[in-house]
């Protein structure tokens, strides 16, 4: 059975449409992945897939939640991991993924409406939990910046939303614009702080899906 992971968030441009891309493409490299891609028309993953040209990720674009479920279900014994781009505001699309899913990212910047906007979704992941006891759920700090305002911002975030933090951050690096755009992960271009921090995301991701 595929391990499915969605990548959710209420707010948009939170970064998960790279984190759904870089996810596709590292897995890929030993796995076979199915990359859905629910947001659309926008379908910021499916460009990135088409550039990409992988044999081992089959692109899936999902218009409504119904064809979305439909996938997966097909795609089950097929494929080892299957990775969905979920669209920002989108509740029924959430629930319905979070119903089946093993594991959600929910990625976020260290401001205020992205914490605000992630309590929200926290909530309803709680919710969905009660009907799907596998689903395990992680926040993952994106475009960080070094700074004593950020660190700060961290440890004063309500410790609810801490306690469900993947132990690896991602800093703001033009690495994943660059990689976005080009159909590229980050570990394969030639920045080795984003290539490391990437790898340290995919290790503690691979640790919550072993749970
Ligand atoms: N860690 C990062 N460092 C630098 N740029 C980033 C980072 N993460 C995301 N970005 C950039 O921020 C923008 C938004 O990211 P992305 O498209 O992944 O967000 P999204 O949540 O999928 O947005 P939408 O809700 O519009 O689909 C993109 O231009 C992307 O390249
Ligand atoms: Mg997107």
């Amino acid at each position: 059975m595929a391990k499915i992971i969605a990548v959710a968030q209420l707010k948009g441009g939170v970064g998960k449409s790279t984190i759904t891309t870089n996810l596709a493409g590292s897995l890929a490299v030993q796995h076979r992945v199915a990359l859905i891609d629910a947001d659309l028309p926008q379908g910021t993953s499916s460009r990135w897939a088409v550039l990409r040209q992988d044999p081992n990720i089959e692109l899936i674009a999902a218009e409504t939640a119904q064809a979305m479920t439909a996938a997966v279900d097909a795609l089950d014994s097929q494929v080892d991991y299957v990775v969905i781009d979920l669209p920002p505001r989108s509740l029924k699309f959430l629930r319905e993924t979070l119903a089946f899913a093993d594991l959600v990212l929910m990625p976020l910047s260290a401001s205020a409406a992205d914490v605000w906007a992630t309590e929200e979704l926290v909530a309803i992941v709680r919710e969905v939990r009660k009907g799907n006891k596998r689903l395990r759920a992680r926040l993952v700090w994106n475009r960080l910046r070094a700074s004593r305002l950020t660190a700060k911002f961290l440890e004063e975030t309500a410790a609810e939303l801490r306690s469900k933090e993947m132990d690896s951050m991602l800093c703001q690096r033009t690495a994943y614009m660059e990689a976005l755009g080009i159909g590229k992960t980050v570990e394969e271009l030639k920045d080795k702080k984003a290539a490391a921090e990437w790898r340290i995301m995919m290790r503690d991701l691979l640790k919550q899906l072993d749970k």
